[in-house]
């Protein structure tokens, strides 16, 4: 199988690549990106957690630095679960010497009093909140354009449809490569450079570079809808990306979702409540009394 550019061995088929012209789509594709999507000067905080995709991303951010005039931060959560919190943080370190950053590291615990193994029931659907919550309140802080998430295609197409299966499509309309800004309502956008780039190619690129990442998955999601739809549906290149087209195109028609924003009475960070779920998380946390797990 030969390169579609030139007469070299391909290493993927889909693109037909060999390894320097796949290295070169790659990184054109994030470059792309930070031009549609108007990214050129802006400073934007790259959260690493370990995995796959956020150290790639912060890879190729670095490279891309200068030629789009990028500032950059990298962040990491310390979360403070055993084992995979510490080889997380080594792996970001690791990476943030390659690049030659420095890391901030945000430990859970010195800043807010708790851990996530403080909360034994459904501790990802947690995670993932408090993890919003503080890379909003550093991004609105510090005052950063957009935050840098590292979602890749197979991740949109799983969230497309488990919404679509759950008729869930209020949830639809908050997909996409972006989210918007709003200072006034003290919320950090968000921005997916991995978004039309395949799980396949994101790994592809890791080992081409030597990227170090975490290879085991977070051990609260061992048996996850999503790794279990990822591993039961083949759907190609194509069809993967043609389905978030058209899922773009069709949010377009859908009415603008109007969520009435308030300010939490106890932090003053966005909140539909009259006290976020951070803060209420927080609280329950303290008093211990998300230690136990529910019963059924
Ligand atoms: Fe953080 Fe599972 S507990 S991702
Ligand atoms: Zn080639
Ligand atoms: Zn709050």
């Amino acid at each position: 199988m030969k390169c579609q550019l030139c007469k070299s061995e391909a290493i993927l088929r889909s693109p037909r690549l060999c390894e320097t012209h796949f290295i070169e789509y790659f990184e054109r594709k994030i470059g792309k990106f930070i031009d549609k999507y108007r990214l050129k000067n802006k400073k934007l905080l790259v959260t690493i957690s370990g995995g796959k995709d956020s150290v790639v991303i912060s890879y190729v951010l670095s490279k891309l630095k200068e030629k789009y005039n990028l500032s950059l931060e990298y962040f990491f959560i310390r979360l403070g679960i055993p084992y995979f919190t510490e080889k997380s943080e080594e792996i970001a370190k690791n990476v943030t010497d390659k690049i030659g950053y420095p890391l901030t590291i945000y430990d859970l615990k010195e800043k807010e009093g708790f851990v996530i193994p403080d909360i034994k029931y459904k501790p990802c659907s947690y995670c993932g909140m408090i993890r919003r919550y503080i890379l909003n309140r550093y991004a609105y802080e510090n005052e950063f354009d957009y935050i840098v998430m590292g979602h890749n295609l197979d991740d949109e197409v799983f969230f497309i449809f488990n919404n679509l299966f759950g008729k869930n499509i209020p949830q639809i309309q908050r997909t996409g490569p972006l989210t918007e800004t709003i200072k006034e309502k003290k919320l950090i956008g968000r921005i997916k450079p991995l978004y039309y780039l395949t799980e396949e190619e994101i790994l592809l690129y890791a080992k081409l570079n030597n990227l170090p990442y975490i290879g085991c998955a977070c051990p609260n999601s061992i048996e996850s809808t999503q790794k279990k739809f990822k591993s039961n549906t083949v759907f190609t290149r194509e069809q993967k990306l043609n389905l978030v087209y058209s899922i773009l195109e069709i949010k377009k028609y859908l009415p603008e979702e109007e969520i009435e924003i308030k300010f939490c009475e106890k932090c003053g960070y966005p909140t539909t409540s009259n006290v976020c779920k951070f803060c209420r998380t927080k609280e329950k946390t303290q008093k211990g009394e998300l230690k136990q797990k529910r019963k059924r």
